[in-house]
C-alpha cells in the first residue's frame, strides 16, 4: 500500500512516500524541512511562525516527496497526514493540505497521531518488529510510556506530568548558551563527560531523579530547576554576567550530571515497566531517542530483562513523514478513516473522539 503521509505538528515540514505491505516496509522518499534556524532566534518554537513556515513550504516539500518517489497522484493508494498533537496552527495546515489533496484524487484519508507515529518509526528499522510490545516515546513535547496490544491500540500506561525529557534537555541547553534545540549539542557534551566520569576526572552535580515512585510517571522540571539553579549560582560564585560564557568544563559537568539523572531515572522507570508488564519487546522512539548515551543505557536496561529492544534509526527518531505513513498503514488495516470533516487537536485526549468523522 502507497502512502502519501504529511507531518506538520511542530517546526518540521515534512512529506513521504512509503510502501507498506504485510511482509515488507519501505521508504520510497522521505522529505523534511526543518524551521529549526528560524525559531532558534527565539530560543524555541514560536507557534505563529511555525504556522506560517509549514503554509509556505507544504506544497513544494509534498511535491518533493511525490518526485523523489517517482509516484503521481494516481499511484498512490492514500494520504496520511498528523492531526494531533501538537501546535493547533501548525497541525491545521497539513490537515487542510492532506483534505483537499485526498478529496481531489479520490483517496483515501487517514488520521495520525504524532506519538504513535514516532513509536511507528520502529517498524521501519525493523522489517520484523511486531505488536504486542510496551514503547516509551520522548520527544520535544512528550515523554509518555504505551502498551501496544495491536499496532493501532496505544494504552498510556505513564508520563511526564509537567515538562517533557527533550523539553528539559533543551532549556539546560539553553541556559549553558547551547543554539537551540540544545539535546545533539548535550549529547556530545555528555559524551566527553562520560569520559572524564570513567577516568574519575570529574565529579556529578548530585541532581534529583525524574522518576516518581510507585507510578511510571516522571517529572522532569525538578531536575531542570536545579541545573538552571546551579547555573545560576555558579554565575554568582564567579562573578559572571548573564551573557558572560560559561567555561567548556563547566559545561560538560552539568550535561552529564543531567543526562546521567535523565537517564538513570527514564531506565529505572523502564526497569518497572517491564516487570509489571511482563513484555518481552520494547520501542524506544522520539526525537531524544536520538541520544547516544540514552541508547545504550536502554538496550543494556533490555537486556537484563531479557527484553528486545527495538528503536528507529537516528534519521528517524526527530519528526518527519515516514512514520506517519508506517503508522497509517496499521490504522488503514483497523479501519481508521477521515472525511473532509477532519479537524486537527492540539491534545491527544480529543483524538478519542475523532475515528466517528
Ligand atoms: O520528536 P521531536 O523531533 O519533536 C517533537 O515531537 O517534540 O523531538 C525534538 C527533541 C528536541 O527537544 C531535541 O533537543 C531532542 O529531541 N533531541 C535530542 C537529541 N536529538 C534531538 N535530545 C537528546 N539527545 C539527542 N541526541
Ligand atoms: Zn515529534
Amino acid at each position: 500500500m502507497r502512502i502519501l503521509a504529511i507531518e506538520s505538528s511542530c517546526d518540521e515540514t515534512a512529506a513521504a512516500v512509503v510502501d507498506m505491505g504485510p511482509s515488507y516496509r519501505r521508504i520510497l522518499s522521505n522529505v523534511v524541512a526543518s524551521q529549526v534556524d528560524t525559531h532558534a532566534l527565539y530560543g524555541g518554537v514560536v507557534p505563529e511562525i511555525a504556522s506560517r513556515a509549514h503554509i509556505e513550504a507544504i506544497s513544494m516539500i509534498t511535491r518533493q516527496a511525490q518526485s523523489e518517489a517517482g509516484l503521481s497522484l494516481k499511484d498512490l493508494d492514500a494520504v496520511a497526514v498528523t492531526h494531533t498533537p501538537g501546535l493547533i496552527g501548525c497541525l491545521l495546515v497539513g490537515v487542510s493540505f492532506a483534505k483537499a489533496l485526498a478529496f481531489s484524487a479520490g483517496l483515501p484519508l487517514i488520521p495520525v497521531d504524532h506519538i504513535k507515529a514516532h513509536a511507528a518509526a520502529a517498524y521501519l528499522s525493523h522489517p520484523h518488529l511486531e505488536a504486542p510490545f510496551s514503547a516509551l516515546v520522548v520527544s520535544g513535547g512528550h515523554t509518555s510510556i504505551y502498551r501496544v496490544p495491536t499496532p493501532s491500540t496505544f494504552v498510556e500506561i505513564g508520563g511526564t506530568r509537567d515538562d517533557a525529557a527533550g523539553e528539559a534537555f533543551d532549556k539546560v541547553g539553553r541556559i549553558m548558551g547551547l543554539p537551540y534545540p540544545g539535546g545533539a549539542a548535550m549529547d556530545a557534551l555528555a559524551a566527553e563527560g562520560y569520559a572524564l566520569l570513567e577516568t574519575g576526572d570529574l565529579k556529578k552535580i548530585p541532581l534529583p531523579s525524574p522518576a516518581l515512585r510507585d507510578c511510571f510517571d516522571f517529572s522532569f522540571s525538578g531536575l531542570k530547576t536545579a541545573c538552571v539553579n546551579y547555573m545560576h549560582n555558579y554565575r554568582q560564585i564567579h562573578g559572571l554576567d548573564k551573557i558572560d560564557p560559561i567555561p567548556h568544563e563547566e559545561k560538560v559537568r552539568v550535561a552529564v550530571s543531567f543526562t546521567d539523572a535523565a537517564i538513570n531515572g527514564i531506565c529505572k522507570t523502564i526497569r518497572n515497566v517491564l516487570q509489571y508488564t511482563h513484555e518481552k519487546t520494547l520501542v524506544l522512539a522520539g526525537g531524544v531517542a536520538a541520544n547516544s548515551h540514552l541508547r545504550k543505557a536502554v538496550l543494556s536496561t533490555a537486556e537484563k530483562h531479557s527484553a528486545a529492544l527495538y528503536t528507529p534509526s537516528i534519521q528517524l527518531c526527530g519528526d518527519n513523514g515516514a512514520m506517519v505513513g508506517a503508522q497509517a498503514y496499521f490504522e488503514y488495516l483497523a479501519g481508521v478513516q477521515a472525511g473532509t470533516g477532519l479537524n486537527a487537536f492540539a491534545s491527544g485526549e480529543a483524538a478519542t473522539i475523532c475515528p466517528a468523522l
